[in-house]
């Protein structure tokens, strides 16, 4: 069985936390580990580029983010496991890709929109501040799907739209190559966004949704001391100790629960309507997500700690994702047409079926030790038999009169009352009329061919 392939790409521009955590790494590499499925996953630093500035913020990222992966359990023996900047054939389909894709498709993507919009508001021209690599993003996004053909892009809401846009692009592209993609037995899989439904957006410790632009992010690997001083200034409402409490309109209780089992959060929300004192909630709440985290917390210490290794990893990861990239982007470049210059297998079929298409007059000699022709239609069946000739060059001198004769009924009639058996009938029919035509035409143009390149 064909195993699903699923893909996704982190944006190698911050440092993870906790809502990342539970929300993408932790469910992904839970699905990792499916049979039926093989994962990829990838650091999309060119994505970086297009919102961040900061060459040493891009490269801290990106390490920080594969030892992330890497410490919270990844596989990369089981795993496709790479860094998107060392795949060259996803800016070179990219390319490809642009040169298919509709700019107003790209018009009206909703960051780019966003942008526009929010010029406009200002007074400010509407492509102020935008550049090309945003306009340009849900491109590189498209390639980084389609060159591994994935079935599947687990993904936030947010991204939903890019998926779409990749599918608009890959089956446009399907669409305007097909001839080429289906010689070369190619075509793109059409993606499909995989939004998971149960996994928990987490709150900040204001409450609100936690995320970098609010500024109010637990960063995953904090020291537990740090951790535990961060948990302590989660803002909380302020009934007393003793006092019962809404365990659904808390953002500790959802902390707690997007990391303990279901009897402890039972357990937790029983606590919740008996009274907890906030202190202690948050103390347990610290003492639950640092079990879950400190044995992975010191897998990262020492992950980050020797850079080298995970570059080495990285680049195993993409020897491994190129053994896919290289062949697909291969047959991509002969499909639209970036090929070399010998290689003309489009013209070298057509001849070839053109051949075919051909009726045929063909010499042989039977076991009566005679010379025969006989001329097929391109379908191979017989049209006609010659008698049997003695010499072979009686058969070879009336069958090239034939042709020469073409479909000229009253050139053909002597002839072939000489070619054909006594017995048979030499009026020419029109299948005759129409081969022994075509065959004259073919050889007027080879010759015409002949003499021009003389
Ligand atoms: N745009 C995605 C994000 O910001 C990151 C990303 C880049 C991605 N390429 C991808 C996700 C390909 C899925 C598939 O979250």
């Amino acid at each position: 069985m064909q195993k699903r392939r699923i893909l996704t790409g982190i944006t190698t521009s911050g440092t993870p936390h906790i809502g990342n955590y539970v929300g993408a790494i932790r469910p992904a590499i839970a699905a990792s580990r499916r049979a039926d499925a093989e994962s990829f996953y990838f650091l999309a630093d060119y994505h970086a580029l297009i919102k961040c500035g900061d060459p040493a913020r891009v490269q801290q990222s990106t390490l920080e983010i594969a030892a992330t992966w890497l410490a919270a359990g990844l596989d990369p023996d089981k795993v496709f496991f790479y860094r998107q900047s060392d795949i060259p054939e996803i800016p070179e389909l990219t390319w490809f890709l642009t040169c298919v894709t509709a700019k107003g498709l790209l018009n009206r993507a909703h960051a780019y929109k966003a942008a526009v919009d929010a010029n406009a508001a200002s007074g400010e021209d509407e492509d102020a501040g935008v550049t090309a690599g945003l306009y340009m993003y849900p491109v590189l996004m498209a390639a980084d799907i389609l060159i591994f053909n994935a079935h599947e892009v687990p993904v936030g809401r947010d991204q939903i739209q890019h998926i779409e846009m990749a599918r608009d692009i890959a089956q446009r592209f399907n669409h305007l190559y097909a001839d080429g993609l289906a010689r070369t037995d190619a075509a793109f899989t059409l993606p499909e966004a995989r939004i998971d439904e149960q996994v928990a957006t987490l709150p900040g410790t204001d409450g609100r949704k936690m995320s970098k632009s609010y500024n109010n992010t637990i960063p995953l690997w904090l020291p537990a001391n740090e951790l535990k001083k961060a948990i302590l200034g989660i803002v909380t409402d302020s009934r007393a100790p003793g006092e019962p409490k809404d365990p659904d309109t808390s953002n500790i209780f959802a902390l707690y629960q997007a990391f303990a089992s279901a009897e402890e959060t039972a357990a937790m929300r029983q606590a919740f309507a008996d009274g907890i004192g906030w202190g202690d909630a948050k103390q347990k709440l610290f003492e639950r997500i640092d079990a879950e985290l400190a044995a992975p917390r010191a897998r990262y210490e020492a992950l980050i700690a020797r850079p080298e290794r995970i570059e080495e990893q990285l680049l195993a990861g993409a020897h491994k994702a190129r053994e896919r990239a290289t062949p697909l982007l291969e047959k991509l470049r002969w499909t639209v047409g970036v090929r070399k210059l010998d290689d003309r297998p489009a013209a070298a079929a057509a001849k070839a079926s053109d051949a075919a298409a051909l009726p045929q007059l063909k010499s042989y000699r039977e076991a009566d030790g005679k010379f025969y022709f006989k001329l097929t239609d391109a379908d191979g069946s017989v049209l006609l038999q010659s008698r049997g000739f003695d010499a072979p060059k009686d058969a070879g001198r009336l069958s090239a009169a034939l042709v020469e004769a073409g479909d000229d009924a009253g050139a053909l009639a002597p002839l072939l009352r000489e070619a054909l058996p006594a017995d048979a009938d030499a009026t020419a029919g029109e299948a005759v009329l129409a081969a022994l035509g075509a065959l004259k035409a073919d050889k007027l143009a080879k010759q015409a061919q002949k003499a021009a390149s003389a």
